[in-house]
């Protein structure tokens, strides 16, 4: 027999699924009499309500823009447990959220009705390694508190994953979603860890668990966390700042990369598909792959002095030369129609472009095509 107070989605769910444990430290009396169905057959379905953990990074605010829109500006609420600079503070709503506080999240996430949560908290691949005690806590710990919410709450959960999440053995050009996964970082651990917990919590109890391996993520306007593909955005503000750029990695050194708009609209189609749609719960996206003289190449068809050093970091080096050159993303083209946009030459020219007109903003000085003193 399944709790009364299941909603009907997670009753569907978990009809032949036994309950977690933490569901039964919850009291049916605890449980909020209105915590019905969220739509009937006669009205219109609700806009989702969605929390995004870790949400100051480089993706959250502007997935939060991108769901704003679609979903209307009070139904998205960010997190972080930084401060929010002033302009992302006044765009919409913002509230203090550490994973590692389960109580704090659940007032949240009851208080606010939501049903869509993006965890987006982590540390990354470089920073987890400087930081393992930490990593652990934040990628593992934390994860934990989510999927147990998640559950409770019959929420949508969304979490990405990583190029970072294979490892040296696993097949490299290209590495498809099913194969062999044996990170060498804690953050790729954490990483699997997250896959296997979401896909075995949706098998066991119909979580509606979600997740993509996002390659390296490149954006203009907000700022790497500390992963081992940052060159891949540092590259764009040196050449324009001083036209040289000091490289971490070897310059054939192929990763796969990903215009932070298409990471975007990804995640979007990706949350919104529809459970029928996905055979899989864990998918790779794929858009382009390039090496570090490659795309100083394609910078040079814009700025044609760049100059690029290359002096490998040990640690960086070793975590990119055990993560696939290329992803293969043919299931997720294939179930819920999966496209980039963004190419090289395409991704290069908004880069440059951007990070121009920001410079500009700030009355900075942009170097256009002059060689280096
Ligand atoms: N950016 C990429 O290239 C990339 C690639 C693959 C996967 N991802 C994944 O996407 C997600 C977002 O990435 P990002 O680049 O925005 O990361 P980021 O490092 O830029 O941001 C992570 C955020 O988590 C916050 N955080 C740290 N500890 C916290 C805690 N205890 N509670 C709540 N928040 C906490 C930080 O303050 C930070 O704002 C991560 O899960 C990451 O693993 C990112």
């Amino acid at each position: 027999m399944l709790p009364g107070w299941l909603c009907q989605v997670c009753r569907n769910r978990a009809r032949w699924h036994h309950l977690p444990s933490r569901f039964f430290s919850w009291s049916p009396r605890q449980i909020s009499r209105w915590n019905k169905p969220e739509s009937t057959e006669s009205s219109p379905p609700e806009n989702p309500r969605v929390l995004i953990t870790g949400g100051l990074g480089q993706l959250g605010v502007g997935l939060a823009q991108l769901l704003r829109k679609q979903y209307g500006t009070d139904n998205v609420i960010l997190s972080d447990v930084k401060k929010p600079p002033a302009e992302v503070f006044n765009s919409g709503p913002f509230v203090y959220a550490d994973v590692l506080d389960y109580k704090n999240l659940r007032e949240l996430i009851v208080n606010n009705r939501i049903t869509w949560l993006v965890h987006y908290s982590a540390l990354l691949s470089a920073v987890g390694e400087a930081n393992v005690a930490l990593a652990r806590q934040i990628n593992i710990t934390g994860l934990h508190n989510v999927l147990d919410l998640a559950l409770e709450n019959c929420l949508r959960l969304f979490i990405p994953s990583t190029i970072g999440a294979f490892g040296p053995s696993s097949p490299r050009d290209p590495a498809p979603d099913l194969c062999v996964q044996r990170p060498r970082t804690i953050y790729g651990v954490s990483k699997v860890h997250a896959e296997l917990m979401g896909e075995y919590l949706h098998h066991k109890h119909g979580l509606d668990f979600r997740c993509l391996r996002y390659p390296g993520i490149i954006s203009a306007d907000t700022q790497p966390g500390g992963g081992t593909t940052d060159y891949a955005v540092q590259i764009f503000h040196d050449a324009l700042r001083t036209g040289h750029f000091d490289c971490y990695l070897r310059a054939d050194t192929r990763l796969p990369m990903m215009h932070i708009g298409d990471c975007h609209r990804a995640t979007l189609e990706f949350l919104q598909a529809s459970e029928c749609q996905l055979s899989l719960r864990t998918y790779n996206i794929a858009a382009v792959s390039f090496t570090p003289e490659e795309v100083a190449q394609e910078i040079r068809t814009h700025l044609p002095h760049l100059r690029v050093t290359y002096t490998p970091d040990l640690v960086r080096q070793t975590i990119a030369d055990s993560w696939p050159m290329r992803f293969d993303d043919s299931n997720a083209r294939r179930d819920w129609g999966w496209k980039p946009v963004f190419g090289l030459p395409e991704l290069v020219t908004d880069m440059l472009g951007a990070i121009r007109e920001q410079r500009a903003r700030e009355d900075l000085p942009a170097r256009e095509g002059l060689p280096v003193s």
